[in-house]
């Protein structure tokens, strides 16, 4: 796969396996991609997708995704095709992109297996899906 290609669900074929050094292999395969806006002033929004087996654990109830209720629920439910999970890559704390294994020395932060920010070491856990608060968090103290 090559910048500027689009994205194919063949590019994740190995999504079960997939492995970079950074944190543990085979929860998901991701990738960066853009989604074009429709608006003028906003051109693209990068977007980061994730193949994961987790997404069929999710819609299924299994193990830690037994309790998912209510709104979470209903995303599950109408968002999980073949194990793909995407959303906004944007950080709340300064709009920041951060990544799912794409920085090394996320490990320190016990971020290795999740989205990571490096602006100010911002944490996000994919596999624990929430609702969105798009509220800024707090900036680090000293
Ligand atoms: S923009 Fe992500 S931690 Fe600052």
């Amino acid at each position: 796969m090559n910048d500027g290609d689009k994205l194919r669900v063949e590019h994740f074929e190995d999504y079960e396996s997939w492995g970079n050094d950074i944190g543990s292999d085979g929860l998901g395969k991701p990738a960066v991609a853009t989604w074009r806006s429709q608006g003028e002033d906003v051109k693209e929004i990068q977007v980061q997708v994730l193949r994961t087996p987790a997404v069929s654990k999710m819609a299924a109830g299994e193990d830690e995704y037994a309790d998912l209720a209510g709104e979470i629920r209903e995303f599950i439910d109408a968002a999980t095709a073949e194990d793909f999970i995407a959303w906004v890559n944007r950080c709340t704390h300064l709009c920041c992109n951060p990544g799912y294994k794409k920085t090394p020395g996320s490990a320190k932060f016990e971020a290795a297996d999740k989205v990571y920010c490096n602006c100010h070491q911002s944490v996000y856990d994919p596999f624990s899906p929430t609702k969105a608060t798009f509220a800024s968090r707090p900036r680090p103290q000293g």
